[in-house]
């Protein structure tokens, strides 16, 4: 195992049971420094027990992993001192206000100029109009801002943030997207773990789809995308009643089970060849004398790999 400066999370081989069954089964994660990673994965793939492992906060039973170039299991206080972490369920006192809150967590980590550092990411996180307002009292978006504000008092090198807009609106997940999109551009290594293929897309400079505790798939967005998607054909019928016999013929043509959209008279499909794929199709539609509205060709959305990789559950 590697561990070069420009390395900022290695993991190899981490293994993590909880009564005789593995969350973690044999799980391999190589992030550079200063990219945001995304450990993309449906419910139970085993992205927290990875986040709390990486951050000290569960011991794995078996396989190594480094952050910041100290050892998880040997130098869990050089971890520490080198980490944010912003979990699921965050540590913010709902009594206190943001402020109040921020300069804690400063005094807690021994940290001078506390109340300057609270300024100062009140202000990043746009929170610093709200006062004395107790955080118990916050939006949704305005809760995770501050989660992400105290995750950051002690600028680490890296941050992990376990499914940081879980709950939130639209507008609030932009926001967040916006504030972790501020935090790499000041160089801080982010691995973020989601169960949203969107924002994985739009924040991730790499993914590792992980299912059952093990890196399914890896790579940037665009990759994955070409490498396991291939191209798609989409056929809008103008019938509805000729849907059926449209999934028939894209079965035949295709190279996975069809999906049909009936309500927007929709039937796509993943190919090998696309120009050949879309040859058959035509003549097959003409045979049978369907009327296509619109036939498609284009790259799949990180949803359909998704629902490749995992078999269909997500
Ligand atoms: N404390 C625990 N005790 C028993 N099983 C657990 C515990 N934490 C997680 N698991 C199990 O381990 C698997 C992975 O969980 P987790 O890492 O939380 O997945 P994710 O964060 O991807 O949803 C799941 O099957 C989950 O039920
Ligand atoms: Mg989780």
């Amino acid at each position: 195992m590697s561990d070069s400066p420009g390395t900022a999370v290695l993991a190899e081989g981490l293994r993590k049971s909880y009564r005789g069954s593995a969350a973690l089964d044999g799980l391999d994660l190589d992030v550079p420094a200063g990219a945001v990673c995304g450990l993309l994965g449906p419910n139970g793939a085993g992205k927290t027990t990875t986040v709390r492992i990486l951050s000290t906060l569960l011991r794995a039973d078996a396989g190594r992993a480094l952050v910041a170039g100290h050892d998880v299991a040997r130098d869990p206080a050089g971890v520490r001192r080198s980490i944010g972490l912003v979990g699921q369920h965050a540590a913010v006192d709902e009594q206190l206000s943001g402020r109040q809150n921020l300069e804690m967590f400063a005094r807690l980590s021994h940290l001078g100029a506390a109340a300057r550092r609270a300024d100062e990411l009140l202000a990043r996180f746009g929170l610093a109009d709200t006062g004395r307002k107790p955080a118990g009292r916050y939006s949704g978006g305005m809760r995770r801002r501050l989660d992400l504000a105290a995750g950051l008092i002690l600028r680490p090198k890296v941050l992990f943030l376990d499914e940081p807009t879980t709950g939130l609106d639209p507008g609030a997940r932009n926001e967040m997207w916006d504030a972790v999109r501020d935090l790499v551009a000041g160089g801080t290594t982010v691995l973020l773990t989601t169960q949203y293929l969107e924002e994985a897309d739009r924040l991730a400079d790499m993914i590792c789809v992980i299912d059952h505790g093990r890196v399914i798939a890896r790579g940037t967005p665009e990759e994955l995308k070409s490498r396991l998607g291939g191209d798609r054909i989409d056929v809008v019928v103008r019938e509805r009643r000729d849907l059926a016999a449209v999934t028939e013929i894209l079965a035949k043509v295709g190279l996975a089970e069809p999906r049909a959209e009936p309500a927007v008279r929709r039937v796509s499909v993943p190919v090998e060849e696309r120009v050949a794929a879309l040859g058959d199709l035509t003549r097959a539609l003409r045979e049978r004398d369907i009327a296509a509205e619109d036939i498609a060709v284009r790259r799949p959305t990180l949803d359909e790999v998704f629902l490749t990789l995992t078999g269909g559950r997500s």
